[in-house]
């Protein structure tokens, strides 16, 4: 048993002598017995009781129930009342004041012991439960990420700080009042609904991670990275928001310089290399004439190195179509695919065919080459990751649409939301966009994975 310090407000002399006497041998220690508020809050200041006893029917001016609903409330101390009898109009303003525990009139030592005993093992409960709270209010209020929790019918319940920095609006005005699809571009929202209906269905059923397009109060978008779970045993989930435009930006930098410096070493190669290649194959030429002209064996040699020369002017021609893939035009994406194909054939040895549907007519060279560039990285990853036996590229034009696909016939390509480890997706990802294309990469219908992009034309 705890012991603890008691607070009594009781006018009637004797019922406070009797109450002292059974709480301290009960062991518990009476502070101090009182009548008026102000000497109360006083005591309180001075001898932190644990608990107070208060006479219901104590009046100065006020019902002892507000001096009490005034305690519990500014200094969380558990409270008992004491009632002189036991009839429904004290039960129900005693309901009002959510109350701790009541003594009847005379007071019994029994009753006084087990309502001392619940009140303190309640207000320990109660503590216990406030500072996990506070706990849990801490690290949802610094994760260092914007966190929401979200209601079944998609009503925001609570946002945290950094929620407001993203959203730029004030808590007051999401939480209870906001749906979290306000906040959601509209090329993503249809896919997050039904991760929101599936996820309610089965928790596995939808991504735990990806990422979308946040629309914050003035409109502009932010490209973020979300985590998102149900709330075990709710229909609430809790989604948090990390905020990687920044990020985003900064690949695209990467990629844009990448490519800037992979052309210009083409142009270095072709410009630089290239011609001086072509001057020392000259002069071994002549070189060998001379020999041949003396009679010399050692024409042969020269002739060996002109011919290892016209091999480094191929290699570098290989080379400076590899890194500057720019020369396509919108009628080569064609040629440059079934090119690029008929090398993995030769190269490594799998079968990869390329179809043409339609009379292609792409106008734009930015939105050819970026099409290339896509089919280049999809086929690359069918040959290193998906140890396919068939992969197939395909450019159709339909309606005013190019569709590009590649597909294989490979172990298939497991949550691709989850990959984060390369950089071709992203890329691939990137280019969709800056041509304003869509893309899918995943499943394909009959096994392995499939590369979809579509570009509409204007
Ligand atoms: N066709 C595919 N079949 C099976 N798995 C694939 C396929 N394409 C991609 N993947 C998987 O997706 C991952 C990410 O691909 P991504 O192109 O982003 O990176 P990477 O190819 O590993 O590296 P990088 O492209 O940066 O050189 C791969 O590591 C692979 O596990
Ligand atoms: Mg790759």
């Amino acid at each position: 048993m705890d012991l603890a310090k008691i607070l009594v407000m009781e006018k009637k002399t004797s019922i406070a002598r009797d109450i002292r006497g059974n709480l301290k041998r009960l062991g518990h220690e009476v502070t101090a017995i009182l009548q008026t508020e102000d000497e109360c809050i006083r005591e309180i200041f001075k001898n932190k009781p644990d608990i107070i006893l208060i006479d219901i029917d104590l009046n100065e001016g006020k019902f002892g129930l507000e001096i009490a609903e005034n305690f519990k409330k500014n200094f969380s101390i558990p409270v008992i009342y004491i009632i002189s009898e036991f009839d429904m109009s004290y039960l129900l303003r005693l309901k009002k004041v959510e109350p701790y525990e009541f003594v009847l009139k005379p007071v019994n030592e029994k009753n006084l012991y087990s309502s001392v005993e619940i009140s303190l093992y309640r207000d320990k409960m109660d503590k216990k439960l406030q500072e996990s709270e506070w706990i849990y209010r801490t690290i949802f209020e610094n994760t260092g990420n914007a966190t929401i929790f979200i209601e079944e019918d998609t009503t925001i319940s609570l946002a945290n700080r950094e929620f407001e920095k993203l959203s730029a609006y004030n808590r007051d005005d999401i939480e209870g009042k906001k749906s979290w699809t306000e906040f959601i571009s509209r090329d993503d929202l249809d896919r997050m609904k039904d991760y929101h209906r599936l996820r309610r269905i089965d928790p596995s059923a939808a991504p735990r991670n990806y990422e979308f397009q946040f629309v914050d109060r003035y409109g502009d978008i932010k490209d973020i990275f979300m985590t998102a779970d149900i709330i075990p045993g709710t229909k609430k989930s809790v989604a948090s928001f990390m905020n990687i435009s920044e990020q985003k930006r900064l690949e695209s930098e990467i990629l844009r310089i990448s490519e800037q410096e992979r052309h210009q070493i083409g142009i270095d190669l072709h410009d630089g290399l290239g011609p001086h290649l072509v001057g020392i194959k000259f002069l071994a030429n002549l070189l060998k004439q001379k020999l041949e002209q003396k009679n010399m064996e050692e024409a042969k040699n020269a002739d060996e190195i002109s011919g290892l020369i016209t091999d480094a002017i191929d290699h570098t021609r290989q080379m400076v179509k590899g890194l500057s893939p720019v020369d396509i035009d919108a009628d080569g994406i064609s040629f440059a695919i079934a090119d690029l194909t008929r090398n993995v054939e030769k190269v490594y040895g799998i079968k990869c065919s390329f179809t043409q549907g339609g009379t292609l007519n792409i106008k734009n060279k930015f939105v050819a080459i970026h099409l290339f560039l896509i089919t280049q990285e999809a086929v690359n990853n069918a040959v290193k990751h998906s140890n396919a036996k068939n992969i197939g590229a395909e450019l159709i034009e339909n309606d005013g649409a190019i569709t590009l696909t590649v597909k294989d016939d490979g172990t298939g390509i497991e949550n691709i939301l989850d990959r984060r480890e390369g950089m071709g997706i992203n890329i691939m990802k990137y280019r969709a966009r800056i041509i304003d294309a869509s893309l899918y990469i995943g499943p394909n219908d009959t096994g392995g994975t499939r590369v979809t992009c579509t570009y509409r034309k204007e």
